[in-house]
């Protein structure tokens, strides 16, 4: 056994005992303490744990840094290694790192849990670059993932980085980006006019870069490879046994010696295998150091790219090769370099290796269709010594990720033959999201020519994602040979394809007519470019037109102006209202410092407890034995439901959901136990050896199986107004539609977790939970555990992104470890895995909608029918409050005389549905602006007018009576026209799709009108705590939650004014019910309206005991007169409390008022669809917003942002897939696919309206978290409206059903053409799905 040494941050770490089972982010996390690194997602999906891997090679006295997912990285393979976190690159303490003080600075970290990964990321790059470019940066990125921030400020925030953005101070009075210019337009840096301001951070304040600064290469460690030659590793443990040869001889004499070994490299498989398909090897051998299987090499036929490459060294190799030997050798070159760039991200890039893709061999590889279509060979070697040289093609692959190597071999290297003038290859891919993501299909395909380029010599085309093994098709290849590259050949070509490349209805992977009809579409795109090379093209005699750019979408740079009203100057400078002030907690935010409930330092009697949970959707439990689990080393306790002291029901509305589950499981992902062991390791291998019998009942999983059977959560909710019947009998049109609108995961990048302490007395108990509610948490464990309210103390610091998702599911979860934590008597702490969060918290509910709807031949509305059904889950949990928001936000910005709107929620077998940013309005209101379309489509008459004609004015009544006042939707509306320019840049699309036929572009404007307040009416309250010490440090508490809205930074900016100090001497330590009572959840955008006023209150009252000290003492400070004051014995603490009385609206009768008010918007987004792939590109997107006097912009704007991102992924890209019995499949970041940094608006503008104040909310501000996020809607009609340009050209005109999301595979196959029509779809009921959609 080797003793273990690694470098981290500087610091030499040995470890004579080192866990060989243990990753990188564990073992820094646990054993080092270092918590900077997040647990995100644990399968390389999410960037959160990124940290650097520098090491140095004496041969070449070399150091080499690369960015890598810690979650993957097994900590052995660090072996004289050095690694850097986020701690070792700057700290508030010392020095902040410039990426770390930009991003901050920037507004580029909201809830912070993605910050220190994508500031490594950054860091990383700039080790190997220091002026990098936009390109390089967005690529950088392409593995990290932010739910919050809508990416665009820390783009903006980086771009300081580069040559062309950078500040160059140049100038002698600071930036030289802040001189006005001669047209006073503010988008080219001018930062304010009249009053308008357009910057939200100050570039010339960043400290320079200075890469002199940066952490060295260990010296020491320098001298220790200088010192010693490569060595033959081991590191035994209790399972496992951890090899690391560096010799391909050693390896061969591993192999013999143990012939199960599991080789690996990146372990970017093996790695995922382990922790998430329970798969266990008991020798690994890593290969990552053996000199013969890291070579690259070229010689005269091509290059040879040893197994253990990765693929950012062949990336590398292959761009010199394509720079420096002749255009005609490297064409499959170019298309491997493109196919990387798709590969994955930076940080699986850097370890993964191209042996370890060729040997998984997954059906949906990347690499292997090019390999496979550039004829490239692989050279095994057998434990005896013996090479042979093997073709990669269909006999290499014999069946689902199995392959024809022998028992006794190993992969040694690839050989890429070089290609030559007549030859052409070309990659394609597919996948749900353009960066980081595994394909959908892929393909590549190869043709040669004979010398005149008349007739076809070779062609090889292998597809990938179309059957259990990638696949050349051959029948199809064979048919072309000796044949002229024309339209005869396409379309025999396209007929040979469909048959060769078919699919069953039913087939793995579901989506059956889409993967087909890409067959044809890359066949298509490939025929094209092939034939624009040969320079052939006869446009006459072709159907298809030439002009058109076939290419995969690459983004340009990223382009954005933000504009927003400027503090006037003579305000004082102790008011902080209104200004651009970055988040309190940001530099903690940066440098891994702000603490999360995982990162608190463990307790010495702590336990970890794994859920035990339902596989089966809807069954009996017929037994459970723990007993194997129980045997277990370091395993404590299985708790169920008998542990349960007090009630083992709870729920918000109906206390419905089990805590733990007695009988009869109603869905996967519902707890039946928890095992508690001494770490999560344990707790988790222990759960899995827990043994469940079940009786299965018939499951319902969509919403359509739940009409059919009735199955429904109470009684349907009604709104109407007017006269429906007379609306239709008056109209002059009347239209009939439906559509869906899925669900989507919360994807807070900090899962549930929490942590519960046993007090020893009186059944006390003290909770830090990441939740939104924290009274939500005390009624749940103190009701679980049989004890008063007054024995639980909840306790939030900062939540890692909320979004709904921690509103009634973190008192779940609470309660489960306080059972646990009551029965052993020891700190529990409990934190959900990604799949395990995915799989059982719920979603944003799906909905059906089907609609009635009369109009006039103008486009007025005069009634309208809408049945609304939700997917409300197994439970009620929020269900019902859901459904009444849904109802009265479907009338969106209409005023039609005459409706109603039935909503049913129905029960399935899926986890519950729950709160989501927008509570159910977002997919009422789509359902709202769909009938739009389609009565404009209808009559043939422009959509801008049928929303002008139909909108409210100011004095309206909506159709739940309230009467709307203070309208500022037409300012918005108008603005939003002239700032996106949106008149002549319709023209211009109308223009471009003239031209494009596989191509289109789509504009669409969408205006928002959000109700702010709670539907429950006693929730709109809150109460606030201020405590100003004798220093005159002031202490503020307030009943809300920061998950990264900015919370706590505008309820300092508040108390500054309030009591008219600066922020600097206010804090925000954490929320608590022992300091503030029974707080309503961090919801329903009103947090800062609520907790504000409360806040105000209680500052107002401290401000009125201090007037007299003033008056005594006019030019005193805040000190002195807070230091009288307490000599005095005038209490310096005060509580504020605020009930807003204006929502009291009585569903029964419906009277009253049900909003405070309303947050008005509009947007206009421009895309273009690639009509063969149905891959989009969001082109530009404007927004303006009136949020009343902002109290903050830049958490204002960055709220809008974060919101219309979050709006574009559940429009057009989230999608969860569920098994036919009810199991999740989308169940982490490699399925569920949220936008990444280069799924946003190239050109992406927001401004906010000026001088728009509202009477109704602290300071004159309005609430921001929810009302953007439907303004994303554009993007989705902006995409339809492409479509319908593309079936025009298809000869197909009129209303077309789009469901939502959006995602590559519904814009395909609305597309119709020639090559979806060979696909139709199967009749539903005729065969048994792979998936379905809830
Ligand atoms: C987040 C994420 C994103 C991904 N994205 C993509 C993607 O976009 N496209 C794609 O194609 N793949 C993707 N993958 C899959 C994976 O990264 C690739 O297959 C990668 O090339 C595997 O290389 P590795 O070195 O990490 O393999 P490892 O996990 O180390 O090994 C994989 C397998 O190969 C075997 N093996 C390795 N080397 C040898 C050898 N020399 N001889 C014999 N057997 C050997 C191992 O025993 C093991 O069975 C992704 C994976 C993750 C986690
Ligand atoms: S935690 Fe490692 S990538 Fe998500
Ligand atoms: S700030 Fe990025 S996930 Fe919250």
């Amino acid at each position: 056994m080797d003793t273990f040494i690694f470098f981290c941050n500087g610091n030499k770490i040995i470890d004579p005992n080192v866990d060989n089972e243990e990753t990188l982010l564990s073992y820094l996390r646990t054993k080092l303490r270092l918590t900077g690194s997040k647990w995100g997602c644990a399968e390389g999906g999410c960037g959160a744990c990124t940290v650097m891997v520098s090491e140095y090679d004496p041969e070449h006295d070399e150091i080499s840094h690369v960015s890598v997912n810690a979650c993957l990285t097994p900590v052995c393979s660090l072996h004289l290694k050095a690694v850097t976190t986020i701690e070792g690159i700057g700290s508030t303490k010392t020095k902040l790192h410039p990426v770390q003080e930009r991003i901050a600075k920037s507004h580029g970290s909201q809830c912070g849990f993605c910050t220190p990964g994508i500031v490594m990321s950054m860091y990383t790059l700039l080790r190997n670059n220091q002026l990098p470019s936009m390109e390089d940066i967005e690529t950088t990125l392409q593995g990290n993932l932010c739910r919050c921030t809508g990416y665009r400020p820390i783009l903006e925030g980086f771009k300081t980085f580069t040559k062309k953005n950078g500040c160059c101070k140049e100038q002698a009075n600071g930036c030289c980006k802040s001189t006005v210019n001669s047209t006073g337009d503010l988008s080219e840096g001018n930062s304010s006019i009249n009053g308008i301001c357009s910057r939200l951070f100050e570039p010339e304040s960043f400290t320079p870069y200075d890469a002199t600064m940066d952490i060295i290469f260990p010296p020491e460690l320098i001298m220790i490879l200088k010192a010693s030659k490569p060595q033959f590793l081991q590191f035994i443990g209790k399972r496992l046994k951890w090899l690391q040869p560096v010799t391909l001889q050693q390896v061969l004499d591993v192999k013999a010696e143990y012939p199960d070994v599991k080789f690996t490299v990146g372990n970017t498989e093996v790695g995922v295998e382990v922790k998430f398909k329970n798969s266990f090897y008991p020798i690994i051998c890593s290969c990552t150091q053996v000199s013969e299987m890291n070579r690259l090499d070229v010689d005269a036929a091509g290059v040879r790219i040893g197994a253990s490459v990765t693929l950012t060294r062949l990336y590398k190799f292959l761009q010199v090769q394509q720079q420096t030997l002749p255009v005609e050798k490297c064409k499959s070159f170019v298309a491997f370099l493109e196919m990387i760039h798709w590969f994955a991200g930076d940080q699986i890039r850097n370890v993964a290796s191209i042996g370890g893709n060729i040997v998984t061999g997954s059906p949906i590889s990347d690499l292997v269709p090019i390999l496979m279509a550039a004829r490239a060979t692989i050279e095994l070697v057998s434990t005896k010594g013996n090479r042979r040289i093997v073709k990669i093609d269909n006999e290499f692959y014999t069946g689902y990720r199995q392959n024809a190597m022998r028992a006794d071999e190993v992969l040694s290297s690839v050989h890429i033959p070089f290609t030559n003038e007549n030859e052409f290859i070309y990659a394609y891919k597919q996948a749900h999201r353009r960066d980081d993501d595994i394909a959908i299909v892929n393909a590549a395909m190869r043709v040669r020519f004979d010398s005149s380029h008349s007739k076809v010599t070779e062609c090889s085309l292998a597809f990938g994602g179309m059957a259990a093994t990638t696949k050349l098709a051959l029948k199809t290849g064979k048919a072309v040979i000796g044949r002229a590259w024309n339209q005869s050949l396409l379309e025999d070509v396209c007929t040979c394809l469909a048959d060769e490349m078919s699919l069953p209805p039913g087939a793995p992977g579901g989506m059956v007519e889409y993967r087909q009809s890409l067959t044809l579409s890359f066949f298509f795109k490939f025929y094209m470019t092939v034939k624009n090379h040969l320079a052939q093209f006869d446009c006459k005699s072709s159907k298809h037109s030439t002009t058109d750019n076939l290419v995969a979408f690459h983004r340009g740079e990223i382009m954005s102006t933000q504009l927003f009203q400027e503090v006037p100057s003579n305000r004082s400078p102790n008011d902080a209202v209104g200004r651009p002030i970055a988040h309190t907690s940001s530099f903690q935010q940066a440098t891994g410092e702000a603490v999360y409930v995982d990162d608190m330092r463990s307790l010495q009697d702590e336990l970890f407890m794994a859920l035990v949970c339902s596989q089966h959707a809807h069954a009996n439990i017929i037994s459970v034995d723990f007993s194997k689990a129980l045997a277990l080393d370091g395993v404590h306790a299985y708790i169920d439901h008998k542990d349960v002291p007090g009630n083992n029901l709870i729920g918000v509305i109906v206390r419905d959901e089990e805590v733990f589950t007695k009988k009869e499981v109603t869905c996967c992902g519902q707890a039946i136990g928890g095992i508690v062991a001494k770490d999560r390791k344990t707790a988790q291998r222990a759960a899995k050896l827990v043994k469940i019998e079940y009786e299965d009942l018939e499951t319902i999983v969509t919403i359509q199986q739940a009409i059919n059977r009735q199955s429904y959560l109470g009684e349907p909710k009604i709104f109407q107004n007017g006269d429906i019947e007379e609306g239709f009998r008056k109209s002059e049109h009347i239209l009939e539609g439906e559509m869906r609108v899925g669900e989507q995961e919360h994807f807070y990048l900090e899962t549930n977790s929490c942590i519960v302490i046993p007090k020893g007395e009186k059944g006390e108990m003290e909770v830090y939970s990441a939740t939104q509610s924290p009274s939500d948490v005390q009624h749940d464990v103190s009701r679980v555990l049989g004890v008063p309210s007054n024995r639980v103390v909840v306790k939030v610091k900062r939540v890692g992104g909320g979004f709904g998702g921690k509103e009634t599911k973190a008192g779940l979860l609470a309660a489960r470890a306080a059972v646990a934590s009551h029965k052993l008597n020891r700190p529990i702490r409990c934190v959900l895995d990604r799949d395990e969060d995915m799989g059982s918290t719920g979603t944003r509910h799906a909905y059906l909608g089907r609609y009635k709807v009369g109009f006039s031949n103008d486009g007025r509305i005069s009634a309208l029918k809408l049945n609304l059904y939700s997917n409300g889950g197994n439970s009620v949990d929020l269900t019902f409050s859901v459904m009444f928001k849904s109802l009265s936000h479907a009338d969106c910005c209409y005023n039609i005389p005459n409706r109603k709107i039935t909503g049913y929620m129905c029960r399935t077998n899926i986890p519950s549905n729950t709160a989501f940013r927008g509570f159910g309005a977002p997919q009422s209101m789509m359902l709202m602006e769909n009938i739009v379309n389609d009565v404009a489509t209808f009559l043939k008459i422009s959509h801008e007018k049928v929303r002008e004609i139909n909108m409210y004015e100011e004095g309206d009544y909506t159709h739940y009576m309230q009467k709307v006042e203070n309208i500022t939707l037409r300012r918005c509306w108008d603005e939003c026209v002239q700032k996106s320019n949106y008149e002549h840049r319709k023209q211009k699309v109308v223009e471009f799709n003239r031209l494009n036929r596989w191509k289109k572009r789509g504009l669409y404007i969408i205006p928002t009108k959000f109700g702010i307040g709670f539907e429950a009416r006693f929730l709109n309250q809150a109460g606030a705590l201020v405590m100003v010490y004798t220093d005159g440090s002031v202490l503020l508490t307030h009943g809300g939650v920061e998950m990264g809205q900015g919370l706590h930074t505008k309820m300092t900016q508040v108390a500054s004014r309030e009591l008219g100090i600066s922020i600097d001497k206010i804090h925000i330590s954490e929320t608590s019910t022992n300091t503030v009572p029974n707080t309503s959840p961090s919801a329903a955008s009103t947090s800062s309206d609520l907790n504000g006023m409360a806040v105000r209150n209680a500052c107002r009252a401290i401000r009125e005991r201090l007037v007299p000290f003033k008056k005594d003492n006019p030019k005193g400070t805040w000190e002195d007169w807070v230091i009288s004051a307490y000599k005095k014995g005038v209490s310096l603490s005060s509580t504020g409390y605020y009930e807003n009385t204006k929502a009291n609206y009585d569903f029964g009768n419906n009277k009253g008022q049900a909003y405070y008010y309303y947050t008005y918007g509009v947007g206009v987004s421009e895309v273009e669809i690639d009509c063969l792939t149905g891959d989009h590109q969001v082109l530009r997107t404007d927004i303006v917003m009136d949020v009343g006097d902002s109290l903050n912009p830049a958490i204002d704007i960055g709220q809008i942002e974060g919101a219309f991102i979050q709006g574009y992924g559940l429009f057009t890209l989230e999608e969860h897939r569920w098994s036919p019995s009810g199991r999740l499949l989308t169940k982490g970041p490699g399925f569920y696919k949220i936008p990444g940094f280069s799924d946003i608006p190239v050109e992406f503008n927001v401004s906010l309206l000026a001088g728009v104040p509202n009477d109704s909310a602290v300071c004159s501000s309005k609430a921001i978290g929810e009302p953007p996020l439907f303004l994303a809607s554009s993007v989705f009609y902006a995409i339809k409206d492409a479509i319908a340009s593309a079936r025009s050209d298809a000869g197909v005109d009129g209303i077309f059903r789009l469901d939502s999301p959006a995602t590559a595979e519904v814009i395909r196959m609305a597309c119709v053409d020639e090559f979806t029509k060979p696909f139709p779809e199967s009749e539903p009921g005729t065969f048994t799905p792979f998936f379905v959609r809830s």
